[in-house]
């Protein structure tokens, strides 16, 4: 299960856009921050393929989503997301807007080279001095969510190095997320979905969003 691939190709297709937007967040907006936020782990059906000496084995995966604040993005709301997979980890900050027809569209960005240097990489005060020149993003690698619930979305996730590929398919909700590997070219393919708990407690949203959400889903 690759979401992500630590890829120099990247740098092909390096281009700062300013995302940083005029219009207030959407309460959509606000809950989706309230769902796809915090902990999410595999850890206890990894433990129980262990315990029942199951023949099929899942990967330990670790995803954290936690909103942050980057000036740089202006008031669009923004996730920094760890990912830890096997022996991978990887970083990224999600841009997350609503389309036209009320989904939520993310962008994802990567840091450049010159972030990934020692402690700093853990430092969350570092955000808010960052500049265009710490960003690149990949072109036309668009993240989708669909609302299906008040605290429910379904989402496809491009391999964006690879775009030969299927999506992966998400589900969130407040506790729970579930990813499918749709590859038929993944070994992957067709093991039960990798299942995610939610570990510990949701992440505040920055006050920007916060003092206007209305509805505090998940809380
Ligand atoms: C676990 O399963 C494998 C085959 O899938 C078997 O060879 C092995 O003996 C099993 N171990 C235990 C402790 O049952
Ligand atoms: C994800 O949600 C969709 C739509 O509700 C459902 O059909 C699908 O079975 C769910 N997948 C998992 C892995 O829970």
């Amino acid at each position: 299960m690759k979401i992500f691939r630590i890829a120099l190709v990247l740098m092909l297709v390096c281009v700062f856009t300013s995302v940083a937007s005029e219009a207030r967040p959407s309460q959509n907006v606000i809950d989706f921050m309230n769902v796809l936020n915090g902990v999410f782990t595999n850890k206890k059906q990894v433990d129980d393929e262990i315990a029942q000496n199951s023949s099929v084995r899942h990967e330990l995966s670790v995803f954290t989503f936690l909103p942050v604040v980057v000036p740089a993005f202006g008031e669009t709301p923004v996730i920094w997301l760890r990912q830890i997979y096997a022996y991978m980890f990887e970083q990224q900050l999600l841009v997350v807007k609503e389309t036209d027809d009320g989904n939520i569209l993310i962008t994802p960005y990567h840091f450049t080279k010159n972030l990934y240097k020692g402690s700093r990489l853990y430092d969350l005060k570092i955000y808010k001095d960052l500049t265009e020149d710490d960003f690149t993003y990949i072109e036309d690698c668009n993240i989708v969510f669909t609302r299906v619930a008040s605290d429910f979305y379904v989402g496809h996730w491009p391999d964006c190095v690879d775009r030969t590929q299927p999506d992966n398919k998400l589900n969130v909700t407040c506790n729970v997320l579930t990813i499918e590997v749709t590859s038929s070219e993944s070994p992957e393919y067709g093991l039960e979905p990798y299942y995610h708990e939610l570990e510990g407690n949701k992440f505040p949203l920055p006050p920007f969003l916060s003092d206007i959400d209305k509805t505090k889903v998940c809380s």
